[in-house]
């Protein structure tokens, strides 16, 4: 292991807001190996206002957080939520633990945890939203996306009624494979673009746009961006029937960009977003008419920053 990863690893021992749980307290091994993935709770679990937090205020998650730049951003601008960024990696997510515990933002911390043991972690209705930001779009394997089914249910676990989850992504196969997901289950889309720096840039300018505003005409077949919730979303009010606000969101979705939506945006690639609700009685269903070959065959190769080479995800 490189010399700056291990002072990283030494350094993340000393963050107060990052947790880092041995995985083996949390799997119950004693189903034996057919059992499938049992959990045993973390003591965190539906406590983390009052350990985790000082002050006791609604909990948005962003799963899969890398170097935590959405976590660290909205805690700025909406100090009356706590953010919470998850993701395996400790070297990645020491960059966003040293900046919370530079800058003493109060209402920050960070999980590492495979994202698999979530609901080890959260109680239920504990979580408000959840942002997934560049997740990788696992192109072979379903039940690895963030937004199939097998997830969707461990999200059901914690997320309160109403609960909102943010796509930001590159990959059109995601963000078509969770539409697909939304539709086949009848799930409330928020708001969803497949172009956000394209129209909808022009079309949502923060705090200024009007729930009357007519929508731009679009030449894609997949709905544009929900205006008038968008607009409600930059006003700070709450879209029909949501149960929570999106303040700071919108500004937010233009503003921050993640280390990876800073690589793919360089090789010209759109980000595409979209916002839901996964309030729905009974199992959550595949999307059987999702063409994933298709939307599989359109997803370019994407260049990573540590090999010159473009790779086939
Ligand atoms: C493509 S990166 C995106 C990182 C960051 N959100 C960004 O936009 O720069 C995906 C991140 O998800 C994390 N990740 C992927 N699968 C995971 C899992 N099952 N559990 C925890 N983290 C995971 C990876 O470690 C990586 O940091």
């Amino acid at each position: 292991m490189g010399h700056d990863k291990l002072r990283k690893f030494a350094e993340n021992e000393t963050f107060s807001c990052l947790l880092q749980p041995d995985a083996s307290l949390i799997l119950d091994k004693s189903g034996g190996p057919s059992a499938g993935l049992c959990l045993n709770d973390h003591p965190v679990k539906g406590h983390w206002n009052g350990t985790m937090f000082s002050k006791d205020q609604p909990i948005v998650l962003e799963l899969g957080c890398g170097k935590g730049e959405y976590t660290i951003d909205l805690s700025r601008r909406v100090p009356d939520r706590n953010y919470i960024g998850v993701d395996i990696k400790g070297a990645r997510l020491w960059k966003g633990a040293k900046t919370a515990t530079e800058e003493k933002l109060s209402n920050v911390a960070f999980l590492r945890t495979r994202i698999e043991f979530i609901e080890a972690f959260f109680g239920l209705g504990e979580v408000s939203e959840i942002w997934l930001t560049f997740s990788d779009p696992q192109l072979k394997s379903e039940n690895s996306r963030l937004t199939s089914p097998l997830f969707l249910e461990r999200y059901r676990k914690f997320l309160k009624p109403g609960g909102i989850i943010h796509l930001k992504t590159d990959s059109r196969f995601l963000h078509e494979y969770t539409m697909a997901v939304a539709a086949e289950n009848g799930l409330t889309i928020l708001a969803s673009t497949t172009d956000l720096y394209g129209a909808a840039r022009q079309a949502v300018s923060p705090r200024s746009t009007s729930a009357s505003q007519t929508p731009p005409p679009t030449s894609s077949a997949v709905p544009p961006l929900t205006w008038p919730r968008v607009a409600t979303v930059a006003e700070g009010t709450l879209p029909d029937g949501a149960t929570l606000d999106f303040i700071g969101t919108n500004e937010a979705l233009f503003e921050v960009q993640t280390f990876y939506e800073r690589m793919f945006l360089s090789q010209g690639y759109k980000i595409t977003y979209m916002a839901f609700t996964i309030d729905h009685e009974g199992p959550y269903r595949h999307p059987e008419s999702f063409d994933s070959d298709y939307w599989r065959s359109i997803e370019g190769p994407r260049r990573f920053s540590h090999s010159p080479e473009a790779t086939q995800r």
